[in-house]
């Protein structure tokens, strides 16, 4: 018997796990796990027991085998509370969630740890990822880690130190001149030719499915209760399904009771559209992104799905704001003076509280999350000049470099 199905969030069928991330109707595909099985195992007593990392929660996970799993030992990050923040705004806690301590220092290790494994479970052996930058460094640790091949295609302006990281776990590593889903369509290209898996946002299961453990480690973290609020930078959105998938699983396996957290969802002004469509309650629209937009993993002016994701806010009863380049850099510094190393996404989350505190929106017996999903360090280098890898415009100029 299979672990897992797949079920459409837009026409509700029913279909056999697979590496694919969208149903023949165009809708996107959540896995879908025998709960009843999962209750007998997956037990708080058991879990106590259970070793620190993310695969505590394999039950949950749709890796069949675990001899495959690929892990550098992700998940399990700290959750931290700020009494000075807490009497500043009269809430009753507010907590950071440390994603920066992760293995490729971001919450991404989670979402590859999943997908990699998912890929050496079914012996593939070459993967490809559009990304701004995170993404594209953890697919290259895990890939590197499981003997696959990783092609990872990024913004020109990403930080360098990012890039590095790509190279130093040896991933053939490209720059795009224009945005990620310009880089998405170079891998669309060549996949055939070059036999890549496709791991870029809601492609495959996996990449949700490890987010997903965000949010079920911090219900046990918090004495399996959750949270009233998260909040949470977006780009893909991924790392939202994840959460919203994460306290639905738990209370239908009655590890939790009680409401859903109300997830906020932070971008930066200039490219904003999960902001846009959950305040208008429009649909998603692609978003014309300013040169001034900080090259941030938030930057994704056309997600794969939007509208599921402004859905899953709405339904929490939470809410999305924009907040300026010059409140992320304040709210980088603010981090810093709390001993935490902050990186714009997770800075935008404080910067986020901000704003939903002074709009009244928070409520003073509320338990806030922030997600720190990445660390300071990697955007030190912004300005400076790139290490030498090759510059793209389509998919031939790839294959005019590409190892064969
Ligand atoms: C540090 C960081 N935070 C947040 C995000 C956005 O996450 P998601 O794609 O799950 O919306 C990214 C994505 O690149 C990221 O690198
Ligand atoms: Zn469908």
């Amino acid at each position: 018997v299979s672990k897992c199905a797949q079920i459409c969030t837009s026409c509700a069928k029913v279909t056999p796990f697979a590496l694919k991330g969208k149903c023949e109707c165009g809708g996107t595909l959540l896995v879908h796990y025998d709960l009843e099985r999962v209750r007998h195992t997956m037990t708080r007593e058991a879990l106590s027991t259970r070793p620190t990392t993310m695969w505590r929660y394999h039950e949950l996970l749709p890796v069949m085998d675990l001899r495959s799993v690929i892990s550098l030992g992700e998940g399990w990050t700290p959750l931290i509370r700020v009494p000075s923040l807490e009497k500043r705004y009269n809430l009753k806690e507010i907590l950071i969630k440390r994603e920066e301590q992760n293995p490729t220092g971001s919450f991404k290790s989670r979402g590859f740890s999943v997908a990699v494994s998912l890929l050496a479970e079914r012996n593939i052996q070459k993967a490809a990822v559009p990304s701004n930058g995170n993404a594209a460094s953890a697919l290259a640790a895990y890939a590197a880690h499981a003997g696959i091949d990783a092609t990872v295609i990024v913004p020109q302006d990403c930080p360098e130190y990012i890039v590095r990281e790509c190279v130093h776990y040896g991933a053939s590593t490209y720059i795009i001149d224009g945005m990620i889903h310009d880089a998405g369509n170079i891998i669309d290209d060549g996949t055939e030719e070059q036999g890549w898996f496709n791991v870029g946002t809601m492609r495959e299961p996996g990449r949700a499915e490890g987010k997903k453990t965000m949010g079920l480690e911090l219900a046990e973290q918090l004495g399996w209760s959750t949270p009233d609020v998260i909040i949470y930078p977006t780009g893909g959105g991924s790392g939202i399904v994840g959460l919203w998938k994460a306290f639905k699983e738990l209370k239908e396996l009655g590890l939790i009771s009680g409401e859903m957290p109300r997830l906020v969802s932070v971008q930066e002004e200039g490219c904003h559209p999960i902001v846009t469509a959950v305040r208008t309650n429009q649909p998603v629209q692609e978003a014309e992104p300013s040169d001034e937009v900080s090259p941030t993993g938030m930057r994704v002016p056309y997600p794969p799905d939007g509208q599921l994701i402004a859905r899953m806010i709405q339904e929490t009863g939470g809410t999305a704001v924009a907040v300026t380049k010059q409140e992320i850099e304040a709210a980088q510094l603010e981090m810093g003076g709390y001993g935490i190393s902050a990186s714009p996404e997770g800075a935008a989350t404080l910067a986020g509280l901000h704003k939903v505190a002074a709009d009244s929106w928070l409520r003073s017996t509320d338990r806030v999350v922030l997600f720190n999903t990445s660390h300071a360090m990697k955007y030190v280098d912004w300005a400076k000049p790139f290490p030498n890898v090759p510059l793209v415009r389509s998919y031939k100029d790839v294959n005019g470099s590409v190892k064969k």
